[in-house]
């Protein structure tokens, strides 16, 4: 059992943001004009930017094809199975039926590809953050034509990080629960240890004491284990012949009493809706089902502003595509950040904090489709001057509660031999880069990461890496993640090592690097598209944000959570 101190409480499961405030939410963003970055490609680095073109073109490409592979889900016969056979809608489509439309946050939908136990597409389980009546909320939804949407190891991660999610940026959660349980044959990584199996139910009931609503849709089976989601809801919604809800199925019960039993009768609609009690509205179809799932998320205490006509920020001055080629291909291909940042931001405006210090970080404030944020860019391998000003510039953020948003391509350093002049050196970026470390953990605004190039060595967790909890990370699919860069393999072995050995390593390190394995094994919330990232940020901004307009917080927030 964990100590419960309040400190440890505050860390770990506060709200992100520090608005709580019931007020009237649409105050005037303070006006700003902050200098405009114009900056195109300077035509002697035209060269580098088409290296980083070419390289981006390649790994676009295989983002299609994957994406393309797991929007087929578990093949065309577990398709037809599924929807011929159980006569079940498929997740996509169930997704359709739920949100209001299709312009939703998919998290790491490549989760699960290249795994040593196969491909399991999207993990078998689709989550993201999509509008249900205009209010964000996570959905958790099983696919069934993976294995019978049977949980695999990569199943319960994704389905803990989405309610980490939800906890974080405290957003309602919906379960879209169509499982067989766990996937037997690798019960031994499933079942027994914290962050397994049994973490999603306790999730549930702590998520349930910090008042973050949950919904349960019981659209399949809900096996062993999965019997507990929709019965620890606060409110399960299931669908008549579609979803059966029991411990043990048919099969089981025929072999321990010799009883034969159909699934209506063992666990139906039917039967939880009026003898156990433990669904709350019985649907007789799916359609039906969806419906009234919108309207319990319509009965959630939120008060969102009044639609907001059209936004009117100023796009950047470049064009989004530019970002293909400012997409570094290895670290040497990296040009100045900020012409990223001026591609990113609203109108290209940057106020740049500290700008003639610690050039190898650009740190300073823009707008994101209106959202007031803190960059922070790598801009070349992070200095004590550096580390040092993304300390002070977090810590102003924190202050004033303003959004960090990090742009990481850091270098991996290889162990020096110093000099005593340079362990001086190096014992000041140490203790510079710890500090700034110690700033980003201890800073409770929200953040996040966008992988751009590299993602190597400790530097990477100074630019608030996934250690560092931010509230999304995403990657750029030219992304390297990796101790050691591609090729720096020497570094890892001891002097006069084999060359077979090195190369063997540095074939090793470029397929491990690349953002789809880092993705597949999900140390990320997703790949995305440099030429979306302005899109996603907003996204993120606004759910993040969303927070501010729940009336029901108060009592929960002062109240101590048992952990
Ligand atoms: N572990 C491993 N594999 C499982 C599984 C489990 N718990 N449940 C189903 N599968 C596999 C099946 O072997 C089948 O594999 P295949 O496509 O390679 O043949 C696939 O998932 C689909 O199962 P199938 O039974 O053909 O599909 P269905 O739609 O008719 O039924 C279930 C799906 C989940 C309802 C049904 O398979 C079932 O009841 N499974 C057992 C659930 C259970 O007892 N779980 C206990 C976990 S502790």
């Amino acid at each position: 059992m964990h100590r419960c101190t309040a400190r440890f409480v505050e860390q770990h499961w506060r709200p992100s943001v520090r608005w709580t405030s019931s007020a009237p939410v649409r105050r005037k963003a303070l006006r700003s004009s902050f200098p405009v970055l114009d900056l195109p490609v300077p035509p002697s680095h035209r060269h580098v930017y088409q290296a980083n073109v070419q390289n981006s073109s390649a790994c676009c490409h295989k983002f299609s094809e994957l994406s393309e592979r797991v929007r087929k889900g578990g093949g065309d016969s577990a398709v037809t199975r599924h929807t011929q056979r159980n006569k079940k809608l498929l997740v996509r489509d169930r997704l359709r039926l739920l949100l209001d439309d299709e312009d939703y946050l998919e998290l790491s939908p490549f989760a699960g590809l290249g795994l040593p136990y196969g491909d399991i597409p999207s993990a078998g389980c689709l989550t993201g953050v999509g509008r249900i009546n205009g209010l964000w909320c996570v959905f958790i939804a099983n696919d069934a034509t993976v294995k019978g949407g049977t949980a695999y190891p990569i199943t319960v991660k994704k389905q803990l990080r989405a309610q980490q999610i939800a906890v974080q940026n405290r957003l309602p959660c919906v379960y879209l629960v169509d499982s067989g349980g766990a996937f037997l044959p690798l019960q031994s990584e499933i079942f027994p240890d914290r962050m397994h199996g049994g973490r999603t139910f306790y999730n549930e009931a702590i998520m349930s004491a910090m008042k973050i609503p949950q919904v349960a849709l019981v659209c399949g089976s809900c096996t062993a284990g999965g019997a507990y989601v929709p019965t620890m809801a606060e409110e399960a919604v299931m669908v008549h012949r579609i979803g059966t809800i029991f411990l043990g199925g048919p099969p089981l019960v025929k072999a321990a009493t010799g009883e034969e039993v159909t699934p209506e009768d063992l666990g139906g609609a039917k039967l939880h809706a009026e003898v156990s009690g433990c669904v709350d509205h019985f649907a007789w179809e799916e359609t039906e089902a969806f419906l009234y799932t919108r309207n319990i998320i319509s009965t959630l205490n939120f008060h969102l502003p009044e639609e907001e006509e059209e936004r009117k920020e100023e796009e950047p001055l470049q064009s989004s595509e530019e970002l293909l080629g400012l997409a570094p291909k290895s670290f040497s291909h990296s040009l100045d950040v900020r012409l990223i940042v001026s591609r990113l931001v609203d109108g290209s405006r940057f106020q740049e904090f500290k700008s003639g210090y610690g050039a190898t970080l650009v740190t300073g404030f823009a707008k994101v489709h209106g959202h007031l944020v803190g960059i922070a860019a790598s801009n070349g391998e992070l200095s004590s001057e550096a580390a040092l000003k993304g300390s002070h510039f977090v810590q102003l953020c924190d202050q004033r509660d303003v959004p960090l948003v990090f742009l990481q391509n850091t270098a991996s350093t290889p162990p020096l031999t110093l000099s005593a002049t340079q362990s001086e050196v190096s014992g000041n970026r140490l203790k510079a880069l710890g500090s700034m470390m110690s700033a980003i953990a201890c800073a409770s605004v929200p953040k996040i990461t966008v992988v751009i190039g590299g993602c190597h060595g400790v530097d990477s967790y100074s630019m608030c890496g996934r250690a560092f909890d931010p509230n999304f990370l995403y990657l750029w699919p030219n992304a390297r993640v990796s101790l050691m860069a591609p090729g720096e393999a020497s570094s890892l072995l001891p002097p006069g090592g084999e060359q077979e050995q090195e190369e063997k390593l540095n074939r090793r390190l470029e397929e491990e690097s690349s953002a789809f394995f880092s993705s597949g094994r999900l140390w990320d919330d997703g790949v995305i598209l440099p030429q979306d990232t302005r899109k996603v940020l907003r996204d993120s901004l606004d759910i993040i944000k969303q927070q501010q307009y729940q009336l029901s917080t108060s009592k929960s927030q002062a109240a101590p959570l048992r952990m």
